[in-house]
């Protein structure tokens, strides 16, 4: 177990020292990042007790960047720019996991403290990275991997520290929040919001990574690892994005007094004998309108944390986009300089509670269930004996005409996972059930 306690003190460059900045990739980020850098260093400088030097700037394509930035800073050779003995700090905005794994081992190997906004990573590969940070005695900071612009990660990290956090959940994606509420708000297109979100930077490289709920996920992760003090990588959590959700689903909601949103959820589950466990999931969830989660609007991202002290707290505000995200690595960016002028590190990974991850089945969530029946005297009995007889109660049922056959809309109180995909299975193979049109978990009652 590594501890605090066991590292040794780092003791600084001293104040007046210039740090060495190298920032890999210069897309939607990186640009800001270099933007905002340089418009206010000499408030950097402030804050750090040192200036901020940029000592180069790696891209894959130099072309692209001619005239926007000195030619002395560009370089397409991110490895060789990590090497250099004038940088201190090494920023990756490049994305994906491979290679970044590489140049980010590699710049924590030679004593630099990395700064990256790359969930997929950290979520992949948090355990080698920071072994490494720990190893080289410096800095690893990603607070602008989850949700952007909003400080969670270093509230997480340090200042609720001292508590017993029970869960933290909430919409964590922003362009998958950006899809759902013009869906939902104007009725648009699927699609033509995807275009969107991807051409105002809000989408990743490849915006799969978005609408199949994989980004939220590598989130989920690292808010989990986080808050349950355990190791809990993006494999750990179940993941459903939002590429089934049709338009027919978000007018049955709104019917219903619902509004659709992707949530991450990572909470702590206690069984009968008392033994804790983690549950870690991403999937579309229908919340009450009411519900403060439904109100956030565009890329905005919302997260939930419960304590035992401290109670509920919401963090809100920016979940995507070049600027608020460069507000989060700058962050970071002082921090880790700070550290490198005035000496010590921050706090690294705390994961000694080792906590189990539940199984998927075992987790108790409500069900929203929509599908089509044969219409018959009888049919709507028969489905809530199905139910019953896996022990699921139901709160509600709906029928509406169609056509030929009878669409139900079920409503069911808490159940198991298991239970309910048992049931789910059972129903579209009886000869009652024409088909099962969603299966949506529902939130926040
Ligand atoms: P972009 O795709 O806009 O930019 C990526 C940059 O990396 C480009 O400048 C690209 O170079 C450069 N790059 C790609 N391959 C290499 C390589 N082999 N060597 C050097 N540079 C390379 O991504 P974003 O700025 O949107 O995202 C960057 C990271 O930040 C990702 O991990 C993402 O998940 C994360 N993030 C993004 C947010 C957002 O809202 N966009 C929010 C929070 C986190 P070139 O320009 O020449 O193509
Ligand atoms: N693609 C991500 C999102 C960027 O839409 O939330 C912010 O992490």
């Amino acid at each position: 177990m590594t501890t605090t306690a066991q590292r040794t003190y780092n003791p600084g460059k001293g104040v007046g020292e210039p740090v060495g900045i190298a920032i890999l990739g210069h897309g939607t980020v990186g640009r800001e990042v270099v933007r905002l850098m340089h418009e206010y260093s000499e408030d950097f400088t402030q804050r750090i007790g040192g200036p901020l030097e940029l000592k180069g700037v790696a891209v894959s394509d130099k072309e692209k960047h001619r005239g926007t930035l000195a030619e002395d800073l560009l370089t397409d050779d991110a490895m060789s720019l990590i090497e250099r003995d004038d940088v201190d700090l090494v920023v990756e905005v490049i994305g994906g996991i491979d290679y970044p794994r590489k140049l980010v081992l590699a710049a924590l190997k030679a004593g630099k403290s990395v700064i990256t906004a790359n969930k997929a990573l950290v979520a992949a590969h948090a355990a080698e990275l920071s072994e490494a940070a720990d190893a080289a005695n410096v800095d690893l900071y990603f607070e602008a991997a989850v949700a952007a612009a909003i400080p969670v990660v270093g509230p997480l990290r340090r200042s609720l520290a001292g508590d017993q956090i029970e869960s933290v959940s909430g919409i964590v994606n922003g362009t998958t929040n950006f899809i759902l509420d013009a869906m939902d708000s104007t009725g648009a297109n699927y699609d033509d919001m995807l275009a969107e979100a991807t051409a105002l930077g809000y989408a990743e490289a490849d915006p799969t990574a978005d609408v199949e709920g994989y980004d939220a996920a590598s989130k989920a992760a690292i808010l989990a690892s986080l808050a349950f003090h355990t190791r809990v990588t993006a494999d750990d959590v179940y993941c459903e994005g939002i590429t089934n959700i049709t338009s027919q689903d978000i007018e049955a909601a709104k019917k219903a007094g619902y509004t659709i949103k992707l949530l991450a959820i990572c909470e702590k589950l206690t069984d009968a004998e008392g033994k804790k466990s983690i549950s870690a999931r991403v999937h579309p969830t229908l919340i009450p309108r009411e519900h403060p989660l439904a109100s956030v609007s565009k890329s905005f991202n919302a997260i939930f944390v419960e304590a035992e002290a401290a109670g509920r707290l919401m963090f809100y505000g920016n979940g995507a986009g070049g600027n608020p995200t460069a507000s989060a690595v700058l962050g970071d960016i002082v921090g880790a300089a700070r550290n490198k002028v005035h000496g010590g590190r921050a706090p690294g990974d705390s994961t000694y509670a080792n906590l189990p991850i539940a199984d998927f089945g075992e987790v108790p969530t409500r069900y929203h269930i929509d599908m089509e029946v044969i219409d018959r005297t009888g049919v709507l009995a028969e489905i809530a004996s199905r139910f019953s007889a896996e022990g699921i109660s139901l709160r509600t049922v709906r029928q509406e005409e169609a056509g030929e056959n009878a669409r139900l809309i079920v409503v069911t109180h808490t159940a198991l996972e298991s239970d309910l995909a048992r049931t789910v299975s059972q129903l579209q193979e009886s000869e009652i059930v024409k088909s099962v049109n969603s299966v949506i978990r529902l939130e926040g009652e």
